[in-house]
């Protein structure tokens, strides 16, 4: 079982080795004309395009993607930026581009059913890997991503924005000092202002996001057990499906083609009316569509909640609403010990700490709005300074897979409304 120090730490004790030989591995073939830092991307999506050609690029403006692998090369050619447009070399396959482009690291940006089986392919590589959350869909991906890397040495940044936020880790850094004492109690919650793209954009498919708890929640049970210091050891969970989104619209319906678009509250002209989500303006698949799927067939939740035990014996409330809009936006976590509460919300970008039993409150305010909360930058810096060999990762690979345990757990307690243990990583099936 995965110790506290562990999440403390987020590396599992691990040190990072400087690996030069990695580097050349993959010399010889038909490398393109690149230099600097040669990035390989495995589906090369708006999120990892966002990542690279932002966060990364702005630390590391030398950065090029060298290789790609995705069966849309006209699209993703559109999302790479001008200096990489024409030079990166597009393969068939991940072992191709390995063997060929002189890579001195990976990223994996596919949709979620595809992070597994690419990730357990690059484990083989030794090339530091950028991983897109979730880490895995399901028992079957989990586990084999658990065992291709029992003795790998590819060094994985997971894309856990919030873990690493600036400002989680400050709430982190008071907790370590002993600002609620034992920490005994955590609540997290999280008002989804943008919980509509789960009903009208392509993550509404329930076969690749496979619920909410993997798809969100994932980033949520993460950070939950780096700040209480311990994982999370069981689970009871519900999730309300089909009472709010989905419906009987016929399937394909799109607000351009439907008759109620004046009187629709999620129409385009609604939405830019009211100014209700921030990508109002377009034309998209009817949230009320039979296409979306029902509780029997398999759909996303409207909302979901989950009452969690930590191994320190410590409890946690977590709770992920996708209807919520505008103003009703929170995230963050309170948590609550004999000497004290530390609280933060990341649209509130604050921190508040509580003395219980001396007559002090304080407020910590952070800097301006920053993507994913300052996290994307932190997740950047971090990757850079696994691939240069400075500094271990703080999301690795066992983080993300411990989340999926717990998330798997999640989805089992909803479906059958059972306690369920979460499997920890390094434990026998
Ligand atoms: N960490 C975060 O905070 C965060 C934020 C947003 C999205 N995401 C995750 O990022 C992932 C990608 O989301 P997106 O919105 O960029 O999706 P996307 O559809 O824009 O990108 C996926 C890419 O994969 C390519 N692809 C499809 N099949 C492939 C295959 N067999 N091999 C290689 N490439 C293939 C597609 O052509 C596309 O370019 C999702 O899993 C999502 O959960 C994470």
């Amino acid at each position: 079982m995965l110790s506290a120090a562990a999440y403390l730490h987020g590396n599992g004790g691990d040190e990072v080795e400087a690996e030069p030989e990695a580097k050349g591995m993959a010399a010889g073939g038909e490398a393109s004309e690149v230099t600097g830092m040669r990035l390989g991307v495995v589906g090369f999506g708006k999120r990892i395009a966002y990542v690279i050609n932002r966060e990364l690029k702005q630390l590391e403006p030398d950065l090029k993607v060298a290789g790609v692998v995705d069966p849309d090369e006209a699209g993703a050619r559109g999302r790479l930026e001008a200096a990489d447009r024409e030079a990166a070399v597009f393969y068939d396959g991940l072992d191709e581009m390995v063997g060929a482009a002189r890579l001195d690291a990976l990223c994996i940006g596919t949709r979620c059913h595809l992070h597994a089986p690419y990730a357990v392919e690059a484990a083989q590589y030794d090339l530091p890997l950028f991983l897109e959350k979730p880490v895995a869909i399901s028992m079957e991906q989990a586990s084999a991503l658990e065992k291709a890397f029992e003795n790998s040495r590819c060094q994985v940044v997971v894309s856990f924005p919030l873990r690493v936020s600036p400002l989680c880790t400050l709430a982190r850094d008071y907790l370590c000092e002993g600002a609620v004492g034992e920490p005994e109690h955590l609540l997290a919650v999280n008002f989804v202002p943008y919980g509509t793209c789960y009903f009208d954009q392509q993550y509404r498919e329930f076969a690749i996001t496979q619920c909410l708890f993997l798809q969100k929640a994932t980033h949520d049970f993460d950070y939950m057990m780096y700040l209480m210091g311990a994982s999370i050891a069981r689970v009871t969970a519900m999730a309300a499906r089909g009472r709010v989104f989905g419906g009987s619209k016929p399937a394909g319906l799109y607000c351009s083609r439907c008759d109620e678009q004046e009187t629709c509250p999620e129409s385009p002209q609604s939405r830019a009316r009211n100014q209700t989500i921030s990508y109002a303006n377009v034309d998209h698949p009817c949230l009320f569509g039979e296409d979306i799927g029902t509780p029997e067939t398999g759909m996303n939740e409207d909302s979901s909640s989950a009452l969690v035990e930590f191994s320190s014996g410590a409890q946690g409330v977590y709770t992920q609403v996708f209807f919520s809009r505008r103003d009703a936006g929170r995230r963050g976590a309170t948590i609550s010990g004999y000497q004290g509460t530390v609280s933060f919300d990341w649209y509130d970008n604050q921190l508040r700490r509580v003395r219980h039993h001396r007559p002090f409150s304080d407020v910590s305010r952070a800097g301006a709005e920053m993507s994913h909360f300052g996290g994307d930058q932190e997740l950047a810096r971090d990757f850079l300074g696994v691939i240069r060999g400075k500094a271990p990762s703080r999301t690795p690979i066992h983080t993300g897979i411990q989340s999926i345990y717990a998330c798997l757990a999640a989805k089992q307690s909803a479906e059958t409304g059972r306690w369920v243990t979460v499997r920890q990583v390094g434990q026998a099936e």
